[in-house]
C-alpha cells in the first residue's frame, strides 16, 4: 500500500500492541514522524525497539493531563501536528446482572472520554498549526450488534461514533477531517485463546461473509487512506472494516426466484 505520508506528524495511540503496533509499523514505512503512545510501557518499548526516530511516550489518554502531554510532546519535537489516530481502548465483557458500576466507567473513561480529550487537545493543536490535519477515531461492529457481555464496550463505541459526527461539522471550518474506523473481528488476541473465545470465534467466523478474521494490517491500510490527501473530501463517516459482517451473513446456496406472484415482472410467464 503507497500512501504519501511523508514528513506527516502523526499520534498514535494504543500503541503497544495490536492494531496500534501495526499502524506505528505502517506509518513509519510511510515515512511518517510517528509519536507512538500507551499505558502499558513494556508493551510500547516492544513496538519501538526497531524504531529510534519514533517518539514514544508512556501516558494515559483518559486523563486531560495525559492527552495534553501526548499533543504537546508532537507539537514539541516535531514543531505541528497532521493526524491523530485514537485507537487506544478496553473491552473488558461481563453479563448487565453482574456489571460493576466502577468497570463501567473506567471503560467509559478509556473509550469515550480519552477519545474526547484527545480529539479536544490535537484540534485546539491543529487549529493553532493551520493546516488543517485528521482525526481518526474507532468504533467497533459491537455498536450495532447486541453482543451477550458487551453493554459497556458496545454502548461506550456506539458513543464515540456519535462523538465523531459532532467533532467533524465542528472541526470542518479549520480544515480538520474527522473520521470513524469501525472493525470487525480483527486477529489482534491472546494468543493462544482462552477456550471459551476460541469456540465463540470457531461458531462465528464461518457466518462472516468474508468467513475469516481480518488482519491489522487491512486495518492500518484504511487508517492511513484516512491519514493521507487522497481522502480529502471525507469527514464525518464511519467505515466498517469488517470483511461485510455489518451488512449481513456469509451466504451458501442459489438464489431461486420461483415466487409466482412476480412472474409478469421476471418474464417467467409471457401470458401475463
Ligand atoms: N481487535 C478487534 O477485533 C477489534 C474489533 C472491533 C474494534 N476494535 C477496536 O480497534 C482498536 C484496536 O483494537 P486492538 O484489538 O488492537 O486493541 P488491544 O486491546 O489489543 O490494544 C489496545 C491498546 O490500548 C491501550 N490502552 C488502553 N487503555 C489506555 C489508556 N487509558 N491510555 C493509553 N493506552 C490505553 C492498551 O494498553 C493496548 O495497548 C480499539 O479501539 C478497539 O475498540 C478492535
Amino acid at each position: 500500500m503507497n500512501y504519501d505520508l511523508k514528513e506527516k506528524v502523526v499520534i498514535i495511540t494504543g500503541a503497544a500492541r495490536g492494531v496500534g503496533r501495526t499502524m506505528v509499523n505502517a506509518f513509519v514505512e510511510q515515512g511518517a514522524r510517528v509519536v507512538a503512545t500507551d499505558r502499558d510501557a513494556d508493551g510500547l518499548a516492544e513496538t519501538c525497539a526497531d524504531f529510534p526516530d519514533v517518539v514514544s511516550l508512556v501516558e494515559d489518554i483518559s486523563t486531560p493531563e495525559g492527552a495534553e502531554k501526548i499533543v504537546e510532546t508532537a507539537v514539541r519535537h516535531y514543531g505541528h501536528l497532521d493526524v491523530c489516530v485514537n485507537n487506544a481502548a478496553v473491552a473488558p465483557h461481563t453479563s448487565i446482572l453482574e456489571e460493576k458500576m466502577e468497570v463501567w466507567d473506567r471503560v467509559y473513561a478509556v473509550n469515550c472520554r480519552g477519545t474526547f480529550l484527545m480529539t479536544q487537545a490535537a484540534g485546539k493543536a491543529l487549529i493553532a498549526g493551520h493546516r488543517g490535519g485528521r482525526i481518526i477515531n474507532f468504533s467497533s461492529g459491537a455498536s450495532l450488534r447486541g453482543g451477550p457481555g458487551a453493554a459497556a464496550y458496545a454502548s461506550s463505541r456506539a458513543a464515540t461514533e456519535g462523538f465523531s459526527r459532532v467533532a467533524a461539522i465542528e472541526l470542518a471550518p479549520h480544515n480538520i477531517l474527522v473520521n470513524t474506523i469501525s472493525p470487525g473481528l480483527i486477529d489482534t488476541q491472546p494468543k493462544p485463546l482462552p477456550p471459551d473465545m476460541a469456540k465463540a470465534l470457531e461458531s462465528r467466523i464461518p457466518t462472516m461473509p468474508l468467513a475469516r478474521a481480518g488482519q491489522p494490517e487491512e486495518v492500518a491500510h484504511v487508517v492511513m487512506f484516512l491519514a493521507s490527501d487522497a481522502s480529502s473530501f471525507i469527514t464525518g463517516t464511519v467505515i466498517h472494516v469488517d470483511g461485510g459482517t455489518s451488512v449481513g451473513s456469509r451466504f451458501s446456496g442459489s438464489v431461486v426466484d420461483d415466487d409466482p406472484r412476480y412472474d409478469w415482472v421476471t418474464g417467467r410467464d409471457q401470458s401475463r
